[in-house]
């Protein structure tokens, strides 16, 4: 099998990272060869960027600012790690890809899609992943566990945590909308329930995936 590049995709508070972090414990403890990653970062230049990106202290950044940030690292990320990865034979486990700056940046903040792919082409070339899980979850589950107690007190949120919950509605929407126009690539993962239950569907994608080959007599 070739390696694969796999995303994980959802709102923020849809556990695709507590997900993502438990499927490279999986494949690892089968031999799997695997590396997880996460954008914006992956890189020293992309984690540079990651940490100006979250700050706080810049109150609003403008969307198309955003954009270019969320790309800047894309490129350095695909260069320097995804696809080095990858054709060293590894398969690649992303926390989020492009389909996030569609979301957030062209949904969320009201970019044009046109500026998002003239961007996406200057970044990637229009790379996609083999296959994206997206969690999902209504926006206001979403929003609601992301403004859990527990979560501010661990210190454990960024900037756009502080959004309003129609801007959480426009990115759910905008993930739908690239599901429904790419149902080859997306998986959907419905995360609404208890953390075992999106485990599960998971596990079953990852079953399917990277299910040993059969031997025949
Ligand atoms: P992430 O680390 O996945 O945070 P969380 O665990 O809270 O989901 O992503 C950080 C934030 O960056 C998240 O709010 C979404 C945002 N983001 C964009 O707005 N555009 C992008 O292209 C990417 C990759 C992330």
């Amino acid at each position: 099998m070739s390696s694969l590049f796999i995303t994980f995709e959802g709102l923020d508070g849809s556990g695709k990272s507590t997900h993502l972090r438990r499927a490279v414990s999986w494949l690892e403890e089968r031999g799997v060869p695997v590396c997880q990653t996460h954008e914006p970062g992956g890189t020293p230049l992309g984690d540079a960027i990651r940490r100006v990106f979250l700050d706080s202290q810049w109150g609003q950044i403008d969307g198309r600012v955003e954009a270019m940030l969320v790309f800047a690292s894309r490129r350095q990320h695909l260069l320097e790690l995804i696809e080095p990865t990858l054709a060293a034979g590894t398969h690649v486990l992303c926390d989020r890809f492009t389909d996030s700056s569609c979301a957030y940046q062209g949904s969320g903040r009201g970019l044009p899609a046109d500026w998002i792919d003239q961007l996406d082409l200057l970044a990637t070339e229009r790379r996609r992943p083999d296959v994206t899980l997206y969690f999902d979850l209504p926006a206001t589950s979403a929003y609601e566990r992301g403004r859990s107690a527990s979560r501010w007190a661990r210190g454990d949120v960024d900037r756009l945590d502080d959004e309003n919950l129609a801007f959480y509605e426009r990115v759910r929407h905008r993930y739908l909308e690239l599901v429904a126009a790419d149902p080859e690539r997306f998986r959907v993962i419905d995360s609404d329930g208890d953390k075992e239950n999106t485990w599960h569907q998971v596990e079953a994608f990852l079953e399917q995936i990277f299910r040993p080959p059969e031997v025949t007599p």
